[in-house]
């Protein structure tokens, strides 16, 4: 297989992302969150697809691109994640919006008046305690989410081996905890009855994707290093053999007919998957090599370009 660096695609990852202010926009810093890279994608987007599937959902930066596109106009989209909490709180945000604005207006100003104490205070004793026993109102929960992840240490969501939320308070002098307009449109885009919203592991994307579908796979990175592994979005985390299911979901999706988007990083682990297997080749997929900055590392110098893989049947 070829793997291709491609010098179109260097060039569109130097074109700076301009979001329409009237669109929806992700609302959460999420790990691995694709907006730096949406120059890079967008040469991947199918001309022509049925569905769109988004299997990882995280922040959501392809669907709210693909939205404010107008690219899915008419079309079913199909947003899924296995974070409980993240899908919550986009279920949430969908509908219950009023209670979740409360609520989050109330955080801001107890923020404003004690920082830390009061972050520390809210993920301890009210956003810990009320997921373990799930007896916290969703918009409550879906409220501490966002303000946690808003004014948390670089917006990561990490998990403890007792399945607690641990990530220490940022140090953001003036952390934008409650943008209104963006979750009311957030709000709009997720109430079309054409979006479907599943807390969901990505294999169930093999039971329905159609000839014609469109998916984007963003999976948790695989780990260039072994120290690098920073964060697991959950408690399961994202092994090696889930990777090998994926490759395999890839293939037989290509084959099915559907347009696939694969994004991951270049650890030495993905380039033996993809990129030295002729089955991988035989079902039409190509590699390209990508220039890409990571938004979020646990290691500030870790935070300057590198490359990435768009593993795709989508000729850009
Ligand atoms: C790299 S992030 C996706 C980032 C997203 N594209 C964005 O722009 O923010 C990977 C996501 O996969 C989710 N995830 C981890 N294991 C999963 C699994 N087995 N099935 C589905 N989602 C999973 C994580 O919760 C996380 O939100």
């Amino acid at each position: 297989m070829a793997w291709r660096s491609d010098c179109a695609l260097r060039k569109a990852a130097a074109t700076k992302v301009t979001a329409k202010t009237e669109e929806a926009r992700p609302f959460l810093k999420w790990a691995g969150g694709k907006r730096q890279l949406l120059p890079i994608l967008r040469r991947f987007y199918p001309s022509r697809f049925a569905r769109y599937w988004e299997p990882f959902l995280g922040s959501a930066a392809v669907f709210f691109d693909l939205q404010a596109r107008g690219l899915l106009d008419g079309r079913s989209a199909i947003l899924s994640d296995t974070n409980a909490d993240l899908i919550g709180c986009y279920a949430s945000i969908r509908d219950r919006l009023d209670e979740v604005l409360a609520e989050l207006t109330a955080l801001a100003q107890g923020h404003a008046t004690r920082g830390a104490a009061h972050y520390y205070d809210i993920r301890d004793t009210r956003f810990n305690v009320e997921r373990r026993a799930r007896t916290g109102h969703a918009s409550s929960l879906a409220a501490m989410f966002i303000y946690l992840n808003r004014t948390g240490y670089n917006g990561l969501f990490r998990l403890n081996a007792q399945g607690e939320f641990n990530v220490p308070a940022g140090r953001y002098p003036k952390p934008r905890i409650c943008d209104t307009d963006n979750l009311q449109r957030v709000s709009l885009a997720l109430r079309q009855p054409s979006v479907t919203l599943e807390r969901q592991p990505f294999e169930r994307v093999m039971d329905d994707a159609r000839a014609g579908d469109f998916i984007y796979f963003d999976p948790p990175y695989a780990p260039l290093t072994r120290t690098a592994r920073f964060t697991a979005y959950t408690a399961e985390g994202f092994t090696h053999e889930d990777q090998q299911t994926l490759r395999q979901m890839m293939m037989a999706l290509a084959t099915r007919g559907c347009s696939v988007v694969l994004s991951n990083s270049t650890a030495q682990e993905i380039v033996e998957l993809y990129g030295r297997d002729k089955d991988v080749a035989a079902a039409g997929l190509r590699c390209h090599t990508v220039p890409a900055r990571r938004a979020i590392n646990s290691n500030a110098k870790g935070r300057g370009p590198v490359n990435e893989y768009v593993i795709t049947n989508v000729v850009p």
